[in-house]
């Protein structure tokens, strides 16, 4: 598949090319995947419904992409290797036929309970190869699947099911995380108490946890799998899908409201993740390529599964978390298969960090050649530990940026081949064509500035809508700057034209790598019966990149301690545990303007502790409610 830039200047004409002529660019892009029809028409959009359409009349199956076109020269080779959670436990190896075959046989699984062409399907799974076949038995048979990070709660689940109208969940008993046990099928059965379009939930074995199967809903995945077998096991041949069919849901949190399904369609995706993962990461065949993302999250969607599997690669799963049994995990993994390419996040690499050189010095890490690094902006100290003591000075590191929204890396360079400055992203990807804004809605040329990134050209992998609401995609990325997909980041180009992204502009935050919306946290926390208000800020944290700080009023006969925590368990039951605050600060009031908003830079800089320079709060309703608050956030500085 000859789709890889292999040199500096050929990255420049690909890029000139790009731009000049993005059809005949993406065009021949697309000719190296196999379509079960051409398209007529490359491209067609407009940035103001949005209405963009790419590879338009084309059809084609992604798993035919992935999957069947390896069979011939690759069947035997391995597709997924999965390392289980517990080192002790074996791992499995699925080559590119038996993936297939598995595919397949869930697809027919799907089908017999009635899963057809455009049906959701919700799958909350463990990091288990059975994810992955349930994400490509969707894309088999034409079913979007919409898949829910395990950790999120039985309330997330019942809100992405709901606005989804999925007709079927797969889930599993439990899942091993670490030392612990988490129990997915009694989480799964809570959130349907809410949901009215489950007709089904197939039910995968993993953990032996007992559950309850609740008849005519509930069937187990080994016993449909068996039934399948009983009827010969046909093969499923791949649907035919138009390109601009969807393909998956993914949801994610923003600065209003609760989260959004974005939406992505075939055929675009398709080519988009395949090329970004052929170039980032410059993968050679047989190369063992390891992301340490979950699939619940767009990287795993991208870069485990579609990416990796379009272009032959052999990706490995992993169940489990980088520090169990110990900080040295990820390093053990690298070590026994031999990996190539590791792509992890700086949230990662600050936590090994933090454990010492210990856990990694005696590791042989010497088939490391490339390492990528996502998520959110990485500090220059964890560059360099990952640059010196995972790539021993030698192996490239792609600081790949891009969200959710975009189907793939848009501004990276490529391992080896461009250069490569600590904390910077550097070049946009061939047919991305960034621009930075300013708050006037102007474009700022040049070089050596600041703006708020934005994107002036469509590509392949972009977002097509927002499920079921398309205003709020039209409002959300393409309504603050006229004809431009609006990121969100800030971003800085240097005198080289180099570019940095400084982190979100909006009340988006970034913790740990995972994304988190104020508005999301401070909803929940105001369920909560002794709260009257609150708001929450990020701050910079030392491991999570940035820690969740969050200013609350309570009515006043509280016991601080015992409200804490029952806050802390309110947001766990309606978002999950990763959008626990680390901080929570009772306050008497909140500061607002005189129009009743909340004076969010203000609670930034006293969450940073930067209280000297809060910059103007003349237009305060009350100006001495900050002194109260500097006052009492003493206590956690
Ligand atoms: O702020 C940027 C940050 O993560 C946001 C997107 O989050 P999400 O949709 O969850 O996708 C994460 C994985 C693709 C962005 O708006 N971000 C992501 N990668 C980087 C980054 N910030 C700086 N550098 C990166 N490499």
């Amino acid at each position: 598949m000859n789709l890889q830039i292999k040199s500096f200047e050929e990255y420049q004409d690909a890029y000139k090319h790009s731009v000049e002529n993005p059809e005949g660019f993406w065009g021949e892009i697309a000719e190296k995947f196999f379509w079960k029809r051409k398209w007529t028409n490359v491209l067609n959009w407009n940035f103001s419904e949005p209405d963009i359409k790419w590879f338009e009349g084309g059809k084609v199956n992604i798993t035919e992409n992935c999957l069947d076109r390896h069979i011939y020269n690759m069947g035997d080779k391995p597709a997924i290797i999965w390392e289980p959670n517990d080192p002790n436990e074996a791992h499995r190896i699925l080559t590119y036929k038996q993936l297939l075959d598995k595919v397949e046989t869930f697809a027919n699984v799907l089908k017999n309970n009635n899963i057809s062409k455009g049906d959701r399907v919700c799958i909350y799974l463990p990091m288990v190869p059975e994810l992955v076949i349930a994400v490509l038995a969707c894309a088999r048979i034409g079913a979007i699947h919409s898949v829910v990070f395990g950790g999120f709660s039985a309330q997330s689940i019942a809100d992405r099911i709901s606005d989804a109208e999925c007709k079927l969940v797969v889930t599993s008993d439990g899942g091993f995380r670490a030392g612990k046990v988490l129990e997915l099928k009694s989480i799964v059965d809570d959130a349907l108490m809410q949901c009215k379009s489950v007709e089904r939930v197939i039910v995968l074995t993993r953990t032996r946890t007992p559950v309850s199967m609740i008849k005519g809903r509930d069937v187990w995945w080994e016993d449909e799998i068996k039934k399948v077998e009983t009827q010969g096991n046909p093969p499923c041949p791949a649907e035919e899908m138009d390109a601009e069919d969807p393909l998956f849901i993914l949801y994610t949190s923003g600065s209003t409201g609760k989260p959004k399904g974005v939406v992505h369609t075939t055929g675009g995706y398709m080519v988009y993740t395949g090329y970004t993962f052929s170039n980032v990461f410059q993968y050679q065949p047989g190369e063992v390529y390891f992301c340490t993302a979950d699939i619940g999250w767009i990287t795993g969607h991208s870069y485990i599964v579609y990416g990796p599997l379009s272009q032959g690669a052999v990706s490995v799963l992993f169940e489990g978390t980088p520090t169990y049994p110990d900080a040295g995990r990820l390093w053990d993994i690298v070590e026994k298969h031999k990996v190539n390419i590791l792509y992890t996040a700086p949230t990662a690499i600050r936590s090994l960090m933090a454990f010492g050189d210990e856990f990694i010095a005696d590791k042989d890490l010497s088939s490391i050649k490339k390492l990528g690094s996502v998520g959110e902006p990485i500090n220059e100290e964890a560059w360099h530990w990952y640059h010196d003591k995972v790539g021993k000075g030698k192996a490239p590191i792609a600081d790949t940026w891009w969200q959710t929204e975009n189907g793939g890396i848009l501004i990276s360079a490529l391992a080896g081949i461009s250069p490569t400055i600590p904390g910077y992203a550097m070049l946009p990807l061939p047919g991305v064509q960034p621009c930075l804004m300013d708050e006037q809605g102007q474009e700022i040329e040049g070089n050596d500035v600041s703006g708020n990134l934005c994107i002036k050209f469509p590509w392949p992998g972009m977002l097509r809508t927002t499920w079921g609401d398309h205003e709020r995609c039209k409002q959300t990325y393409f309504s603050t700057y006229a004809d431009k997909y609006f990121t969100g980041d800030g971003c800085y180009r240097n005198p080289e034209g180099y570019y940095k992204i400084t982190g979100r502009v909006d009340d988006v935050l970034n913790v740990s790598g995972h994304r988190i919306g104020t508005a999301e946290v401070e909803n929940a926390i105001n369920m909560h019966a002794d709260v009257v208000e609150s708001a929450i800020v990020g701050y910079p944290h030392p491991v999570k990149g940035q820690g969740i700080y969050a200013y609350v009023i309570a009515n006043h006969h509280i016991d601080a301690e015992s409200t804490r925590k029952d806050i802390l368990q309110t947001i766990s039951r309606l978002i999950g545990a990763i959008a626990k605050p680390d901080i929570i600060q009772f306050v008497a009031d909140l500061p607002k303007t005189r129009s009743g908003k909340i004076m969010r830079r203000i609670l930034r800089k006293i969450a940073e502790g930067e209280t000297q320079n809060l910059g103007d709060t003349s237009t305060l309703q009350d100006p001495t409610v900050v002194e109260s608050i500097i006052e009492g956030a003493k206590e956690f500085n």
